[in-house]
């Protein structure tokens, strides 16, 4: 098979099918390549990338689940509600999951139909370049040559491993064993305590797991703004996660019994965790080491990421742009999402920009984290001087109704302009909230604006008000 195309995507993620789409819908002829057929029972690649098939997606319909069996279990009472014993079906809630992700990349199979986008089955690799373009060589069920004048390498990123503990994704697991365990375990051992560590530690805490997470790091959560991080450590320490912090980890055991795991404790001390599965979440690398990119005269940097210019995602070689998790910036899907269209735009000669200060981050624990912006750290550091407003659910109707008052908002305004520099949410659905902060900084808002717009009573987003008024002492209700 020998094709060519104006634009070769490679990797179906979400960065790669929407920049795919894109560029369809601006009248490109376009190609997807994909190689991971993860879960699939029939063994062909699969649409959706990490995101739908191992990540946000999966992830997710898990959390939901554990949530709601959490909610049943100690939450309804409350209210009033009396159930009888309340029991867990985890296959039906990993089928239930299954059956989202199989649903969702489907959906993906539709869109590319619907806009005529080829798929291409296999692993892609650049050969080299002709006149017409670049030759990607693709192996796999649709195996051969292809040319494409412009290439969008969205390629990923996979779970990073310790040395010496080797991942059977059964016993010691990383996000794709994690997400589809065969039974409760009754002991989980978590490594690392950043987003998957809290989210699937979360999920698994919640159907009955004792749950320990060993963090490297002395400090909570570093990313996060400095009180979120301290609120939330002190929510899910009340939550029954055990978290260790400040650990080096030494041998990891595995054998029919369970997995040990040695390590030293902050005072030095000699420890080990004794559990019956382990998730290894220490963050995340890109997927460069295949895609033969010294055939079109590309290095990746000294982590294994492409390096592009910052507003376009151009590579070093013409026509070839990479976007996602495989370049620089968070590893986050929307953050892709954007990239891809932002690719696709250029390509089609627009003038598109991304303002990655505006990107938002949702840690979907319960309660939800969700920022964007600067943190008050980022701040001191910067030497901005700025005014902070803090406003909490427990102040506020409608959380108090839905028995979900903790946490609370923070704004972070500069002290002079009173122009919106950040907002840190910990609370009950952070992850909708923080829209509304995205779209103001967009528009360079500032904390008065948010607290002069009418906000609909009773209702979450009343404490969003309510934390911009009180960057001005002027907060209503307390
Ligand atoms: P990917 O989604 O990794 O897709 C890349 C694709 O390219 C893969 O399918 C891969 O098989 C394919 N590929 C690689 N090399 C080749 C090749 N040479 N030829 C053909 N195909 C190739 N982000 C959020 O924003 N919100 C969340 O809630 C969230 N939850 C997450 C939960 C977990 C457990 C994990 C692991 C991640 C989560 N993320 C979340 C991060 C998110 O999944 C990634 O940021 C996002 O998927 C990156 O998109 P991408 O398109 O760059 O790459
Ligand atoms: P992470 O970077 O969020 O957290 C990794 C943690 O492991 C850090 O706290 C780090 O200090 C710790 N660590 C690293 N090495 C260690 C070691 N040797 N011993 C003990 N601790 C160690 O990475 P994670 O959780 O693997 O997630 C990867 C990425 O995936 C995230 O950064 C995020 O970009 C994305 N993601 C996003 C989600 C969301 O948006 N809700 C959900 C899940 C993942």
């Amino acid at each position: 098979m020998s094709q060519a195309f104006d634009v070769l995507v490679i990797g179906a993620g979400p960065g790669g099918y929407i920049a795919a789409i894109r560029a369809a819908q601006l009248g490109f002829k376009v190609a997807c390549a994909e190689s991971n057929s993860y879960d699939d029972p029939k063994g062909e690649p699969r649409l959706g990338g990490t995101c739908l098939n191992v990540g946000c997606i999966p992830s997710k319909a898990l959390l939901a689940s554990s949530e709601e069996f959490e909610k049943v279990s100690h939450h309804v009472a409350e209210h009033g509600i009396t159930v009888g014993s309340v029991k867990l079906d985890s296959n039906k809630m990993l089928a239930r999951k299954d059956a989202i992700v199989t649903k969702m990349t489907a959906g993906i199979q539709f869109l590319f139909r619907k806009n005529k986008i080829t798929t291409l089955k296999g692993h892609a690799s650049f050969v080299g370049k002709t006149a017409d373009g670049y030759q990607i060589q693709i192996d796999g069920k649709d195996a051969g040559t292809v040319t494409a004048k412009n290439v969008i390498i969205a390629t990923g990123s996979k779970a990073r491993h310790l040395p010496n503990i080797p991942v059977d994704n059964v016993l010691v697991c990383d996000n794709i064993g994690g997400l589809k365990f065969d039974s409760i375990p009754k002991r989980l051992g978590v490594i690392g305590a950043g987003v998957i560590g809290l989210e699937l530690g979360s999920v698994w805490r919640r159907v009955g797991s004792e749950v320990t997470v060993l963090e490297g790091l002395p400090t909570f959560l570093g990313a996060c703004d400095e009180g979120i991080a301290k609120e939330a450590h002190k929510i899910f320490l009340k939550q029954g996660l055990k978290i260790n912090m400040g650990v080096k980890i030494g041998e990891v055991k595995a054998d029919k019994k369970g997995v040990v795991v040695q390590y030293q404790d902050a005072e030095g001390k000699a420890q080990k965790l004794e559990c019956d599965r382990l998730i290894v979440s220490v963050g995340r690398v890109p997927n460069t080491d295949k895609l033969n990119l010294e055939s079109i005269g590309l290095k990746v940097d000294e982590r294994g990421f492409i390096p592009i210019d910052d507003h376009t995602c151009a590579t070093a070689a013409p026509g070839v742009y990479a976007v996602g998790d495989v370049v620089r910036g968070p590893m986050l899907a929307h953050k892709a999402e954007d990239e891809g269209v932002l690719v696709a735009e250029i390509i089609a000669g627009q003038k598109p920009h991304i303002d990655y200060n505006c990107i938002p981050w949702v840690i979907y624990t319960d309660p939800e984290i969700a920022w964007v912006g600067k943190t008050e750290q980022q701040l001191k550091a910067a030497g901005i001087a700025y005014k902070a407003g803090q406003f909490p659910f427990a102040a506020n109707g409608r959380a108090l109704g839905m028995a979900r008052a903790d946490g609370f908002v923070k704004f972070l305004a500069d002290a002079k302009t009173d122009e919106i520099l950040g907002v840190h949410i910990i609370g009950p659905n952070a992850s909708d909230l923080i829209a509304e902060a995205a779209v103001a900084m967009e528009f360079k808002a500032a904390a008065e604006d948010i607290a002069r717009i009418c906000h609909p009573h009773p209702s979450l987003s009343e404490v969003m008000r309510e934390a911009a008024l009180a960057t001005d002492q002027r907060a209503l209700n307390m």
